[in-house]
């Protein structure tokens, strides 16, 4: 079946099995949709609007449905041009971290459970110099950290782990960018416990229980293991760090 999805960036067409899950196709694909829930039917935010074809999921009266009630049984096109949260305001500014004074830049980020923030550091003083904020798109799997914690089973866990760097590289890109900068020469990533397991692609699901198992207090050469490697795809002179949370 064929899955035609309209952004702002033009039509995508997608091969879907007959069954599949809309809202699931449309994360696997990285197509971000507001669904708070996580797909469980109950928060009214995966709006998407039917251009062609039909639905068994009720449609409202601007031709409006919610994805994660549709099972794909034809082709179907679909706008997701207003189902888009748009920008979040600059989160507040990260504590500064003790660093030493040396030339060049360096990156700040802050994955909250909602909004991702991006700092851009002077590190000959620590002041911040420009940042950006965006929502977090793994919203897609549910708005709040336990929901985030329920979606990890099965292939949730490699979907949000792409879905948070994949957001944090163009993020930080676009401050290079903007800036003329070549590289960062220092980056420090910082989130609650949930958000960095989740960055790692570290199984969350300890932190449900009522004894706690935390990625970050077993072992902290794993910690550097897993840091290092991000440095390659992140193209950061220096390894991120990712102070304890
Ligand atoms: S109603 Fe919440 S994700 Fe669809």
């Amino acid at each position: 079946m064929k899955v035609t999805i309209v952004t702002a960036n033009g039509e995508t067409v997608l091969n879907a099995a007959t069954g599949s899950n809309l809202l699931s196709l449309l994360q696997s694909n990285a197509f971000f949709v507001d669904a708070d829930c996580g797909g469980r039917g109950t928060c009214g935010k995966c709006k998407v609007k039917l251009l062609e074809g039909n639905t068994s999921a009720p449609l409202d009266e601007g031709g409006f449905f919610n994805c994660c009630k549709h099972t794909v049984d034809g082709d179907i096109t679909i706008d997701l041009n207003d189902n888009t949260a748009g920008a979040f305001s600059a989160a507040t500014a990260i504590a500064p971290h003790r660093i030493k004074a040396r030339q060049g830049y360096g990156l700040a980020v802050d994955i909250g459970t909602t909004s991702i923030a991006v700092y851009l550091v002077d590190l000959s003083n620590g002041k911040p110099l420009d940042s950006a904020a965006q929502l977090n798109r793994q919203i897609s799997f549910g708005a709040d950290v336990i929901s985030r914690i329920n979606a990890s089973s099965g292939d949730g866990l490699t979907l949000m782990q792409q879905s948070v760097r994949t957001q944090i590289s163009a993020m930080s890109e676009e401050l290079l960018r903007k800036h003329n900068i070549k590289e960062f020469e220092k980056t420090i990533i910082a989130g609650n416990n949930t958000m960095l397991h989740l960055y790692l692609g570290k199984d969350p699901s300890g932190m449900g229980q009522a004894q706690a198992v935390i990625f970050s207090s077993l072992n902290e050469n794993q910690i550097y293991e897993e840091a290092r490697k991000l440095i390659l795809e992140m193209l950061r002179k220096e390894i991120p760090k990712l102070p304890p949370s």
